[in-house]
């Protein structure tokens, strides 16, 4: 059983975002919160991919292991929609409109995956997902990402990132018992990720349109580490259960955990 809390988190956001930085720290503080403004749509599809999981696992220990990776990934969206109301009321009614808008193609498109996918391609798509994510969480947290100050939005990267690392051999396990078949994990997988890259860009370029900015592109070590962790999932020896956490790690989540009650 993997070892997963769930945590009532309720952050509120009301320290103002700074747009006035230079471009490349403006490049770095759009992506996260391009990602934010996905999680509302996202994680919800995520839950109802399980839920229809749940009908088929039979296994007691990996069927608990779903239900606790729902009601986490419960707790991030929910308090990701609030950032988001944060994040567009700093734009104008158009702004906050352009934004809308991308949020409602997003959903259309999981509503429509939900409704008419087979949940092989489902479950395929949040394994792609959940990879893709661990590895970002698993740099970030190499890099002091999650120290104070250097992700807009305060303290929901640390908490959101580090339970992402705590459930994330959940999808990939649900996954191998129900579909098991690595190349459909690889096609589905990459398409699911261009599919998810493709709104962040929409939302950052959306954001920078809109703030009459040009960000410059992320680079540096963050980037490389991500890469070489991202490479890594695509192996057909890829396991997250193997994947050395990076220290510090399960002191963010002592943390959380003790803010939780
Ligand atoms: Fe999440
Ligand atoms: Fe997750």
């Amino acid at each position: 059983m993997a070892d997963i809390t769930v945590r009532k988190i309720r952050l509120s956001f009301e320290e103002p975002f700074d747009f006035e930085v230079p471009d490349d720290r403006l490049g770095a503080m759009l992506p996260p919160l391009a990602l934010s403004m996905t999680m509302p749509y996202l994680e919800p599809y995520l839950i109802r991919s399980m839920r229809e999981a749940l009908k088929q696992i039979d296994d007691p220990v990996l069927a608990e292991d779903a239900r606790h990776f729902s009601q986490q990934e419960g707790h991030h969206y929910r308090n990701h929609a609030r950032l988001n109301d944060q994040i567009r009321a700093h734009f104008d009614d158009a702004g906050a409109d352009a934004l809308r808008a991308i949020e409602a193609d997003l959903e259309a498109d999981y509503q429509r995956f939900t409704r008419t996918k087979s949940l092989r391609f489902n479950l395929a798509y949040a394994e792609g997902f959940e990879a893709m994510t661990c590895a970002l969480a698993l740099a970030a947290a190499e890099q002091g990402a999650f120290d104070e100050g250097v992700l807009p939005g305060g303290d929901i990267w640390a908490w959101h990132m580090a339970e992402e690392i705590e459930h994330r051999t959940v999808a990939f396990q649900v996954y191998d018992r129900l579909v098991g078949s690595y190349p459909y994990r690889v096609t589905v997988g990459t398409w699911a990720q261009w599919h998810y890259v493709s709104y962040i860009r929409r939302f950052a370029r959306c954001m920078a349109e809109r703030l009459g900015r040009r960000p410059a592109r992320p680079s540096g070590n963050a980037h490389r580490t991500f890469l070489r962790r991202y490479l890594r999932t695509w192996s057909p020896w890829y396991d997250p259960a193997k994947i050395d956490v990076p220290p510090g790690v399960q002191g963010l989540l002592d943390r959380f955990s003790a803010l939780a009650g």
